[in-house]
């Protein structure tokens, strides 16, 4: 059974997603813990009534990156995860910390990686005129948002899209992508060349909505 720790600060769909996949499609893997870096994160209490180990490490307690990370790996460690999932982790990491989870770290960014790093991705396709928009799960390294691309999906931006409309369209590719993809590494099913993963029997790696 691989040990999976998921990491949220927010209203933790995508991990909820992740969870009932889990459960429902049998993988050989257990969810074994949540943490988030917020106490009021609503995802924490999904995770609890669902008989999950939660845990909040409150970045406001810590004066610099460098104290927060090292007691989140303290209590990553501490669950001895063979997958460390950021499913709407909203901190930046140091490079220590990425350096520690290597290739062991999934991420999920909502827009079509390399395009649109950072923050407000949605607003950012719709003021550029983009006609597709959306996600990329990724392995994570010290540069913000980059990293080995694992899946991505497509949308379209539709006439009329405003920010929170674009978004939900997104968000329910995640929850289709990002549950994959963490199956994926589940089964071993991923393999390495160079700097970038392929699926070994070539299964497709993207998802194109209309
Ligand atoms: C998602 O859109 C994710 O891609 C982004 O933050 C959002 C988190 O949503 N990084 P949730 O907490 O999983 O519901």
């Amino acid at each position: 059974m691989k040990r999976l720790v998921l990491l949220i600060s927010g209203r933790g769909s995508n991990m909820e997603a992740i969870v009932k996949a889990c459960r429902a499609e049998g993988w050989p893997a257990q969810v074994v813990a949540v943490i988030s870096n917020r106490p009021d994160a609503g995802g924490l209490q999904f995770a609890a009534q669902h008989g999950i180990a939660t845990a909040v490490v409150d970045h406001k307690a810590f004066a610099s990156r460098e104290d927060f990370d090292a007691e989140l790996a303290r209590v990553i460690d501490g669950f001895a995860p063979d997958l460390v999932v950021l499913a709407g982790f909203m901190r930046i990491l140091t490079p220590g910390f990425t350096a520690r989870y290597a290739r062991r770290m999934l991420n999920i960014h909502p827009s079509l990686l390399p395009a649109f790093t950072g923050l407000h991705t949605h607003e950012r396709a719709l003021e550029m005129g983009c006609k597709v928009a959306g996600v990329t799960v990724h392995f994570v390294t010290a540069e913000l948002d980059h990293g080995a691309i694992v899946m991505q999906a497509v949308v379209p931006v539709l006439a009329g899209d405003d920010a929170p409309s674009l978004a939900a369209r997104v968000l329910a590719a995640e929850h289709r992508i990002y549950p994959q993809s963490v199956r994926w590494c589940v089964e071993d099913a991923l393999v390495w060349d160079g700097e970038r993963v392929c699926h070994r029997d070539g299964a497709p790696q993207q998802l194109l909505l209309n």
